[in-house]
């Protein structure tokens, strides 16, 4: 493994983060239900919050964020450069914390929960779930080497329900035209991942050397271009949305 097999954590996106919000753009759908989760607060905190997708409108928000490159692109006003594990903030000094795909970036998870509790009253947490059964095709057929990564980083949804004490536990099934590019954004849309812009704003591709990748991909596009694809997934294209382990916790107040 080369390149971010180096990095330090937070360096992650500092290398990978240039262009991220042309290709991970909110999607309306997840910022409703997020929007739900967070209905009440006055003062919120968004950990992780990268270019500031998902935040809601009309609220006061403080954005935290190791990432220069990814600050940089959030249009906030209130921006702080800091880790999950150690919050510059002193007790409650927030109705809400979010955190929005970003946990299973966190050095020390167990710390950042702790943090977010710390400093909110409520906590809302989206993550992937490693344990859940449905897996993309993607993972199955191409690239194996994808699961090996995300189970390293992942941890199992009621582990991060325990450490919240989190009291709502949402599914959130991928519509077809999702808009944010993670990683199974584009499960009904293979052809995207023959782009090579679309795979770098993912951080687990951007992960992987490009002599795994690269084979796999020419592999994928064989297998479009001569219909094999298509053929092993008909059930896939008559499907509005696919539940691949995406969930939405809620803690607290
Ligand atoms: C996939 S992006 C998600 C950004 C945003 N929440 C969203 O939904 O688009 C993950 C973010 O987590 C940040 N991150 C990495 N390590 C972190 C840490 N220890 N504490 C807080 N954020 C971290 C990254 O810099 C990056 O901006």
């Amino acid at each position: 493994m080369d390149t971010a097999a180096a990095d330090p954590p937070s360096a992650t996106y500092d290398r990978i983060g240039i262009g991220y919000s042309e290709i991970r753009r909110p999607d309306p759908r997840l910022h409703a239900l997020i929007g739900q989760a967070l209905k009440g607060a006055r003062t919120v905190v968004n950990v992780g919050a990268g270019t500031g997708s998902y935040e809601p409108e009309g609220v006061s928000v403080t954005a935290v964020d190791p990432s220069e490159v990814m600050l940089g692109q959030h249009l906030g006003t209130n921006k702080v450069k800091a880790a999950a594990e150690a919050l510059p903030f002193t007790d409650g000094s927030f109705d809400t914390a979010m955190a929005i795909m970003t946990v299973h970036h966190w050095p020390d998870l167990h710390r950042g929960l702790g943090e977010l509790r710390r400093v909110a009253d409520r906590q809302v947490v989206f993550t992937w779930d490693p344990t859940h059964r449905t897996e993309l095709w993607l993972l199955e057929e191409y690239l194996p080497e994808i699961r090996e990564l995300d189970h390293a980083r992942f941890t199992p949804v009621t582990e991060v329900a325990d450490a919240l004490d989190a009291h709502t536990v949402t599914p959130f099934s991928i519509p077809h035209d999702f808009t944010d590019g993670f990683q199974c954004a584009y499960w009904r849309r293979p052809e995207c991942y023959l782009d090579p812009i679309i795979r770098q704003a993912s951080s687990t591709f951007a992960q992987l050397p490009p002599s795994v990748v690269e084979p796999a991909i020419a592999r994928l596009r064989s297998d479009l271009d001569s219909g094999t694809w298509h053929r092993r997934h008909a059930d896939l294209l008559g499907q509005q949305s696919m539940d691949y382990g995406y969930r939405l916790l809620i803690a607290g107040r």
